[in-house]
């Protein structure tokens, strides 16, 4: 197909040039045809909105998932009643102070707008675009424009006509350009059909806009939060990743010095940097995309998807990205990054605590790291991470053959403990040999784990946490204790075995006595239930997350 270029740039053209092109453009929506569009937000991808057939190309010319609907564009408030039903009277407030704008309103639906358009919900959602060119095409169409963002599904939404042309040329009828959008990121949404209002993306138009009519405005899950696999967001493009470059992206938020440090501290040969305006000097030598000013939301919003965008062309290991903070147009430039980033986030501000945790069987491990959990942190079994690498991990693997022969693992792949452990039992410097390969593997593996995860808090969970060398990786190293006759009585209701058989368990462990002499601290458990030394335990993290913060801070 032959996509049409029309040039509307220039509105104020002599004679009656301009009506002419809108006129043009404007058929080829009346005969159900396809016309990228520009707005004020970012560019779309119209079709006669009230035409299911046409609705249904514009799924086929992005790529787009079916059960995704599109946002009708009408020039006037005067359509909220053609197309839906129950208007409450604030969407004709809002209405009224903000369209044309870049505030998308959902209302209850009326039978003349097609399934197609609104994927089946008894929902549908209505803008009215703030570009004169938008609006003078719609307007001559007569009829409301169901227009989603003209990228293809998946690439970020274009903010200029030559984007829509990489993306969409061949595929579609037509490509209005009215120059480069203003605003750079897509409309702000709103729900009405529930109160309080809920904000189901953010975008052109802050929240606080919304709030200063509104009062309180709910902010749907999806806008700040990754979702739960399963989980439904309310306007279900929220699900999909909307855009991801290649290369993992990880979003450093906080101060723009201090995220600046941050990405200086983690920057490896060969990645990528997003980042405001003041810093690009700082990452010479590595792939930068500028954000604009670090003081100019307006100038961040309209870059942003270029910024992702033409990391598509490049080669680089890493993206770390600058992010401003939440007010204003920032809660959507946020959004946006942070979805390109799958929610992979690191704050700047807040330093990284890495706590390792041991002790013997039985003294509350289990419960003390349900402590650190619920304190918001991450916790890494290296019992688990160990059986995960003898299985998955194709050096730690070849290095155990090339030292004990290809009888350590069984045909089907899985260990041959029975042999590995005749290997190494009662003899010493088999043994020593067995962890040395082991260690060799686990602790770089779990250095990774909690350098590129986003948490800004891990416990590391390893019996053997000081001989591993391990405790390297943390900043303080705290012994799990218990007193005898507790830790005997815990270990026999958990296993069901008696007494004699837990003192055996015990005897065959490292004593309390070695684990508090090598430790940096101590967390005895001297209480009668889990939950009381859960909690227990919450204040007894509190307090050293406290003073390793502190530490690190004024340490910089
Ligand atoms: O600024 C914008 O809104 C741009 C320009 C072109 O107007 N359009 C745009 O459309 O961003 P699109 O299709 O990329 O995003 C529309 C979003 C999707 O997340 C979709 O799930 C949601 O709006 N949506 C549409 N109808 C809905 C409804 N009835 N209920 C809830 N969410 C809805
Ligand atoms: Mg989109």
């Amino acid at each position: 197909m032959e996509t049409q270029y029309f040039d509307l740039r220039d509105t104020r053209r002599p004679g009656n040039e301009t009506e002419r092109i809108i006129a043009q453009a404007a058929e080829i929506l009346r005969r159900g045809g396809l016309l990228a569009i520009p707005t004020e937000t970012v560019y779309g991808l119209g079709a006669n909105g009230l035409d299911a057939a046409a609705v249904k190309k514009i799924f086929e010319a992005k790529g787009r998932p079916q059960d995704n609907p599109l946002i009708l564009h009408v020039p006037s408030a005067q359509w909220l009643s053609r197309c839906c039903e129950d208007v409450p009277p604030i969407a004709y407030e809002l209405a009224r102070r903000f369209w044309p704008g870049p505030l998308t309103l959902i209302l209850r639906r009326k039978p003349i707008v097609p399934d197609a358009t609104t994927a089946g919900l008894d929902t549908v959602a209505m803008r009215c675009p703030d570009h004169p060119v938008a609006t003078a095409i719609i307007r001559e169409a007569g009829v409301p424009i169901a227009a989603p963002s003209a990228n293809r599904s998946g690439r970020p939404s274009c903010t200029c006509a030559q984007d829509v042309m990489e993306d969409m040329d061949g595929r579609i009828d037509g490509i209005v350009d009215g120059g480069p959008c203003t605003v750079g990121v897509e409309s702000t949404i709103l729900d009405l059909t529930c109160t309080p209002p809920r904000l189901l993306r953010p975008g052109g138009l802050p929240l606080e806009e919304l709030e200063a009519v509104l009062g309180h405005v709910e902010i749907d899950k999806a806008v700040t939060s990754p979702l739960k696999p399963g989980e439904q967001p309310k306007a279900p493009g929220m699900k999909y990743r909307h855009y991801a470059p290649k290369a993992p992206v990880t979003v450093v938020t906080g101060g723009p010095e201090a995220s600046a440090e941050e990405i200086a501290r983690r920057l490896q040969p060969g990645d990528g940097v997003i980042c405001f305006d003041e810093f690009a000097a700082r990452f010479a030598g590595y792939t930068v995309e500028t954000l604009g000013p670090k003081g100019d939301k307006s100038v961040q919003a309209q870059r942003v998807f270029d910024a992702l965008r033409a990391f598509d062309s490049v080669e680089v290991g890493q993206i770390y990205a600058q992010c401003p903070d939440h007010r204003g147009l920032g809660l959507a430039i946020n959004n946006r990054l942070k979805k390109a980033a799958g929610f992979h986030i690191v704050d700047a501000d807040c330093p990284r605590v890495v706590l390792g945790l041991t002790g013997g069987t039985g003294a509350g491990k289990t419960s003390a790291l349900k402590a650190i959990q619920a304190l918001g942190g991450e916790t890494i079994d290296c019992d688990a991470l160990y059986h995960e690498m003898l299985r998955t991990d194709r050096p730690l693997r070849a290095a155990l053959v090339k030292e004990f022969g290809p009888e350590t693992f069984l045909p089907d792949g899985g260990l041959n403990r029975p042999y590995l452990g005749e290997q190494v039992f009662s003899r010493e410097e088999r043994l020593a040999r067995l962890n040395e390969i082991v260690y060799a593997a686990i602790v770089p593996a779990v250095r990774t784990r909690v350098e590129s995860g986003g948490s800004a808090l891990w416990a590391i969970d390893a019996i053997n946490l000081l001989e591993s060398g391990m405790a390297r990786l943390c900043d303080r190293t705290v012994a799990v204790t218990s007193p005898m006759e507790l830790r005997l009585r815990r270990i026999m209701a958990r296993d069901g075995i008696d007494e004699g058989y837990a003192r055996l368990r015990i005897g065959a462990q490292r004593t309390d006595d070695y684990y508090r002499e090598h430790c940096d601290l101590e967390l005895c458990n001297d209480a009668a239930a889990p939950e009381e030394f859960e909690e227990k335990a919450k204040r007894f993290f509190e307090k050293i997350i406290e003073t390793v913060k502190e530490e690190k801070q004024h340490g910089r």
